[in-house]
């Protein structure tokens, strides 16, 4: 799985836009997420203004590197292992990425046109199918159905054209 190199420049444009408030994004996110679902704060056993200032910088070396997949992915993997080890569950990630969503939204307000939420939808599909085994295996699982559709379909047309030939 790629994001395709339009996304990607609106992606880190649009980071580039909510850098300067980090502070505020990373507030209004994790109380999202815990409002969305009170029973993740247990997870954070650490200071969560740290966590906040961990996942901001995460965030930007993520969107950095994005065009540079054959770096970025095994360091989203190993995000994803530890992610494993503090409990985090693949319906998490779901909530996680709504209450992301939700926050940028409300950061960039207008500018959140519907390229731009097409772009950070993808990111969010492509973190999280590196991060979490099981989005992987979802994702696999779409896309060989959506081959073997295709694969049907260009057989169906083969075959009715053959019978357009005969007759
Ligand atoms: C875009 C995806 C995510 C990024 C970039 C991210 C980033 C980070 C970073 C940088 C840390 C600091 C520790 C470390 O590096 O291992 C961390 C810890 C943590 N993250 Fe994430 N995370 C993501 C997704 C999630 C999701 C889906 C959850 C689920 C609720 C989650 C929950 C946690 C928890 C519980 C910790 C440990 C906090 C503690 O020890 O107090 N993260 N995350």
């Amino acid at each position: 799985m790629i994001i395709q190199p339009s996304a990607v420049s609106i992606i880190q444009s649009s980071f580039e836009q909510i850098k300067p408030n980090a502070g505020r994004f990373t507030r209004v996110f994790y109380d999202r997420l815990f409002e969305r679902d009170p029973s993740l704060k247990k997870l954070f056993i650490r200071d969560i203004r740290e966590q906040r200032k961990k996942f901001f910088r995460m965030l930007g070396s993520i969107v950095k590197n994005l065009s540079n997949p054959d770096e970025l992915e095994p360091k989203l993997q190993d995000l994803g292992s530890r992610h494993d080890y503090y409990s985090v569950k693949r319906e998490d990630y779901r909530t996680f990425f709504e209450a992301f969503i939700y926050t940028l939204a409300a950061a960039l307000g207008n500018d959140f046109d519907e390229n731009t939420r097409h772009a950070w939808r993808d990111f969010c599909d492509y973190v999280g199918a590196h991060m979490c085994k099981e989005i992987r295996a979802e994702r696999e699982e779409i896309m060989e159905q959506i081959r073997a559709q295709a694969e049907a379909a260009t057989a169906v047309s083969a075959e009715s054209s053959s019978e357009e030939t005969v007759s």
